[in-house]
C-alpha cells in the first residue's frame, strides 16, 4: 500500500512542485517587476552563437529581445515554446523585424554553441541560440532570476533532464526589461502581447 501509494504520487508531487516553482515565478515576476518598474531582470551578459562567435548583450542593442532559456534535450517544453515563438514571430510579420528571440542553454555541457545554433535554427532562422561556459550560462541565469536544476542521470553518464523555469522576457531596444511574456500560450496571443510593447 505504502510503496504503491508513493510510486503513484510522487510522479504527481513532482509535476505539482515544478508547476508551483513556475507559477511562483510568474507571479513575482509580474508583481514585483511590472512595467511601471522596470529593473532588476537581465543584465550584461556575453555568450556564444553557434558560429562560434562572441555576442554579448551590447552587439544586440537597438532590437527587443525575447529571452528564454532551456535546453535542446527538452523532450516538451522547450520545442514546443520555440515552435510558438516561431509561429508568433510570422503573426507580426514586419514587427517581427525589430525583436530578435534568444534561445540561451542551461545546459551547456551537451549544449555546445554549435549544438544550440543548429537547434535555434531548425525552428526559425530569426531566433538567436547562444551557450557559454557554465560560469557565463550561470552568470545569465542569475541575472534573469532563471530557476534550472540538472537532474541527475540514472547511471553515470546517462541522459539527463533538466528543470528549468519557462518564462519570456521582453526586454527594450537599451536591454532593460519590460515585460514577462507567458511561453504557454497560442501564437497569436503570444504575438499580439509582443506587439503592445513595441513602441
Ligand atoms: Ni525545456
Amino acid at each position: 500500500m505504502t510503496s504503491k501509494f508513493f510510486r503513484t504520487a510522487l510522479p504527481v508531487v513532482a509535476v505539482l512542485v515544478v508547476a508551483g516553482i513556475g507559477g511562483g515565478a510568474w507571479l513575482y515576476l509580474n508583481g514585483s517587476f511590472g512595467e511601471s518598474q522596470p529593473g532588476g531582470i537581465g543584465g550584461p551578459f556575453t555568450l556564444t552563437n553557434g558560429a562560434g562567435q562572441t555576442v554579448t548583450d551590447r552587439d544586440l542593442r537597438g532590437r527587443y529581445l525575447l529571452v528564454y532559456f532551456g535546453y535542446t534535450f527538452c523532450p516538451d517544453v522547450c520545442p514546443t515554446t520555440l515552435n510558438d515563438v516561431a509561429a508568433a514571430l510570422e503573426i507580426l510579420g514586419p514587427k517581427a523585424d525589430r525583436v530578435q528571440p534568444l534561445f540561451i542553454t542551461v545546459d551547456p555541457a551537451r549544449d555546445t554553441p554549435n549544438v544550440v545554433g543548429e537547434y535555434t535554427a531548425a525552428f526559425s532562422p530569426r531566433i538567436l541560440g547562444l551557450s557559454g561556459t557554465p560560469e557565463q550560462i550561470a552568470a545569465v541565469a542569475r541575472e534573469y532570476r532563471v530557476y534550472f536544476m540538472l537532474n541527475k542521470p540514472a547511471k553515470p553518464g546517462g541522459d539527463y533532464t533538466v528543470d528549468h523555469s519557462s518564462i519570456l522576457y521582453l526586454m527594450d531596444t537599451s536591454g532593460r526589461f519590460i515585460a514577462p511574456v507567458r511561453a504557454d500560450q497560442p501564437p497569436a496571443q503570444m504575438a499580439a502581447e509582443i506587439a503592445r510593447h513595441l513602441t
